[in-house]
């Protein structure tokens, strides 16, 4: 798998550039001049979330997405970001669906922590620590149990709306079924070394259509909980390319390292 997730890496450069020239006020209307895919829907088959919907999705300036995990810190994935220490770099943007509003937060990072099992047994999270706390914005609260993985997750962010296509100014959402283990692993190359424990499968495996893609990365996969409580169940890692049919979209799978991610959140 080493071999795919550098490619992923390498997109994020392109999409880092992307999202800096957005950012630098270049107008990109959603998805503008794309073909429709097959199913004559985009996002990979997602559409526009409402502003206020899903509070605590964050875009970040190197091209990804991450959830707010409390309000000085934000959870996303390992690969989006080089190394653990001090870090000042990277900006993070809160509170908006529209990445140009002017009711944008916009909140420097202080440092990161990558998780260190990330680059042998698996474990695709970081954490990033904002120069200060975000007052207002709601939190997303993990998983702790393998329970809920399984069912029906949403999936957001600004990435492209098809494979290799611009990243997006509107955060776009869709809805994705579990996909076992099995089953994930049976779907070709990459599959095969899908780490069980560590990661978890969400797509239409016969029929694709919908997914997260290129500059999703980091962002949530998450649900309501039985009391109505949003919940993260997953962190969007990588993929065969973006919504093919036998390349379901795999993600970290949360509740296996709630605790680390915790305990991590402690020494930040
Ligand atoms: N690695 C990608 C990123 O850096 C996310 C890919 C998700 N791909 C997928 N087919 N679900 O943004």
């Amino acid at each position: 798998m080493a071999g795919k997730r550098w490619i992923s890496l390498l997109r994020n450069v392109a999409v880092g550039a992307a999202a800096l020239a957005s950012t630098a006020g270049l107008a990109i209307p959603a998805a503008a001049g794309q073909p429709p895919s097959a199913d004559g829907t985009r996002v990979v088959g997602g559409t526009r979330a409402d502003p206020g919907e899903f509070p605590w999705m964050v875009r970040l300036s190197m091209g990804c997405g991450g959830a707010l995990y409390t309000e000085q810190i934000v959870l996303t994935a390992a690969h989006c970001v080089s190394r653990t220490g001090n870090d000042t770099s990277i900006t993070a943007t809160l509170g908006v669906v529209d990445l140009h509003s002017s009711d944008a937060k916009e909140v420097r990072s202080s440092s990161v922590y990558r998780s260190p099992t990330y680059d042998t047994t698996g474990g695709d999270w970081a954490l990033i620590k904002l120069a200060g706390p975000v007052r207002g914005i709601p939190t997303l609260p993990l998983a702790t149990s393998g329970a809920g993985n399984t069912g029906t997750f949403t999936i957001a962010g600004w990435g492209a709306a098809s494979e290799d296509g611009d990243q997006q100014r509107y955060l776009r959402k869709a809805d994705v079924p579990f996909v076992d283990d099995k089953t994930c692993q049976a779907q070709g190359a990459g599959y095969g070394d899908l780490k069980p424990d560590a990661e978890l499968c969400a797509g239409n495996v016969d029929d694709g259509g919908v997914d997260t893609c290129q500059g999703d990365s980091g962002g949530p996969l998450f649900r309501r909980d039985e009391s109505g409580k949003w919940t993260q169940l997953g962190i969007t890692s990588w993929g065969d390319g973006c919504a093919r049919a036998h390349a379901p979209g795999v993600y970290t799978e949360v509740s296996t390292f709630a605790s680390d991610i915790a305990a991590a959140a402690e020494k930040i």
